[in-house]
């Protein structure tokens, strides 16, 4: 089992960044933590986070060819990006959308996302645990489409 991660602008400022609406902890550490809990579970992970819309379609095109599902944090493009949008659908992979934020408690554009009806789940509001929730979900989810 193999599971990608996909952040999108501004994730790389994590722990610097609004740390009152994101809380403090880096990116690193969000992924040191998934990479602990994937090798507890048995699954294998990967990373990648980009500001560039354009490196973002690059990236899930190649690890679609061979991962399982995809954790997905569009940052700003959630609200926006068609383009992403397709690159997901292209993939037939399934994938969970999560926030840090709460985005429904937020100015009403980050109510619009452009990725939640295609997705398994969304996770928003439960700080760098929502990447943990999500890997959660996601994993339950593949188990159960395996043992059917
Ligand atoms: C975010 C919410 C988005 O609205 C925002 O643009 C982000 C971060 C979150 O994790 O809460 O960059 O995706």
């Amino acid at each position: 089992m193999h599971i990608s991660v996909i952040n999108g602008p501004n994730l790389n400022l994590l722990g610097q960044r609004e740390p009152s609406v994101y809380g403090v902890e880096t990116l690193e550490s969000i992924e040191a933590k998934l990479k602990k809990k994937s090798i507890t579970e048995g699954v294998s992970i990967e990373f990648f986070q980009s500001n560039s819309e354009g490196a973002l379609v690059d990236q899930i095109q190649k690890f679609m060819k061979h991962t399982n599902a995809f954790l997905i944090n569009a940052g700003a493009y959630t609200h926006t990006s068609i383009a992403l949008r397709d690159a997901l659908l292209s993939s037939s992979k399934p994938y969970v959308e999560l926030h840090l934020s709460n985005t429904f408690a937020r100015e009403e554009f980050r109510h619009k996302s452009l990725l939640a009806d295609n997705a398994v789940g969304l996770v928003s509001g439960f700080g760098s645990n929502s990447y943990l929730l999500a890997f959660d979900g996601i994993l339950s989810y593949l188990r159960n489409e395996n043992s059917k």
